[in-house]
């Protein structure tokens, strides 16, 4: 989708950075995804009016974070891509406290308190991504999730068309899911975190490195855990038990290494992978009478 340059003057009065005709397979860790327009806010304080001007427009559009658990349709998007500009995002420590901005990368966050002794997102070292993203979903591992750690969120709230700032009380963090919006855009964090060594803090860094090196295809392009684990399950050990590791269509294969990532190896589409994802789910509720909810987000038509 291209936005026509009368428009696109309007939006760089507000402080946006308009690149025409990006490709979203660069964007995103998967690597597949067609071509749209995409909106740098530079300008937080806009963001109310950029969203104004697109929806009185009707124009379409997307907000993207770190672009890890995500999987977008080929061609010509049918929406814009609005993403906040993540070359030197804020981070600030004070007290136990981190303020971080949610462009920011999360193991980049997780390295930056740890030199500063503030620790317990350890076991997020390794997650890729954003901070907003990390919020959105709740993202965790080994153990530790990011709800519990969020003390106040500065966000634009789509339910509001405002900038807005909500205590980590009045936001539910589940499993891969929290109460926030689809419309909604992080800005900014809080973070409460316990006070340790860095040296003990870089001990736990590396245990979580080293299990993940061990059981994920980290050099390859994918989007994590493509299923949320059923309760009481794990959607990987089930998958591998079908014997459906090195399974594809396409160049869109499940891992050889952890059954629940699938990985582009060449130049899957959005296609291949969507009926990869839908065959393996198919096997699993037919073998184990499990229906497997989908962790990746899918942006598709
Ligand atoms: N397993 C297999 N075969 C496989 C994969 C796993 O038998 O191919 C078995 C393992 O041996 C283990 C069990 O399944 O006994 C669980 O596997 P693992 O420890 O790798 O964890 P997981 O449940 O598959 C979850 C998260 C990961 C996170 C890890 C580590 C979900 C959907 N996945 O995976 O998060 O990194 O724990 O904490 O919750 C993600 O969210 O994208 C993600 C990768």
């Amino acid at each position: 989708m291209r936005i026509d340059a009368q428009i696109a003057e309007k939006l760089k009065g507000l402080g946006v950075e308009l690149r025409a005709g990006v490709a979203l397979a660069d964007l995103t860790s998967l690597g597949i995804g067609g071509a749209t327009d995409e909106l740098l806010l530079r300008r937080y304080e806009s963001i109310p009016e950029v969203m104004r001007l697109l929806k009185s427009e009707g124009i379409p559009h997307r907000f993207l974070g770190g672009g890890t658990n995500l999987l977008v349709m080929d061609g010509d998007l049918p929406f814009v891509v609005l993403h906040l500009p993540s070359s030197q995002p804020g981070m600030r420590v004070e007290g136990g406290a981190a303020y971080v901005d949610a462009a920011a990368d999360l193991g980049g966050t997780v390295t930056f308190c740890a030199k500063r002794d503030l620790g317990g997102m350890e076991g997020l070292i390794g997650v890729p991504g954003s901070v907003g993203g990390a919020l959105r979903m709740n993202a965790g591992a080994y153990g530790t999730q990011i709800g519990p750690h969020v003390r106040e969120v500065e966000l634009y709230r789509d339910a509001t068309g405002e900038i807005e700032t909500l205590k980590g009380d009045d936001i539910r963090f589940d499993y891969r899911h929290t109460s926030f919006a689809p419309g909604d855009i992080m800005l900014r964090v809080k973070l409460e975190l316990p006070p340790k060594p860095f040296k003990e803090i870089l001990a736990g860094i590396r245990v979580c490195n080293e299990k993940r090196r061990s059981s994920q295809p980290l050099n390859q392009k994918s989007a994590g855990c493509i299923f949320k684990n059923p309760p009481g399950g794990s959607a990987g050990r089930m998958i591998d038990e079908l014997g459906l590791k090195g399974h594809r269509v396409g160049d869109a294969m499940v891992s050889d290494r952890h059954a629940n990532f699938f990985v582009n190896t060449g130049n899957a589409t959005s296609a291949d992978m969507m009926k990869l994802i839908g065959e393996v789910r198919e096997r699993v509720r037919v073998a184990f009478g499990v229906d497997l909810e989908n962790e990746v987000i899918f942006w598709q038509n």
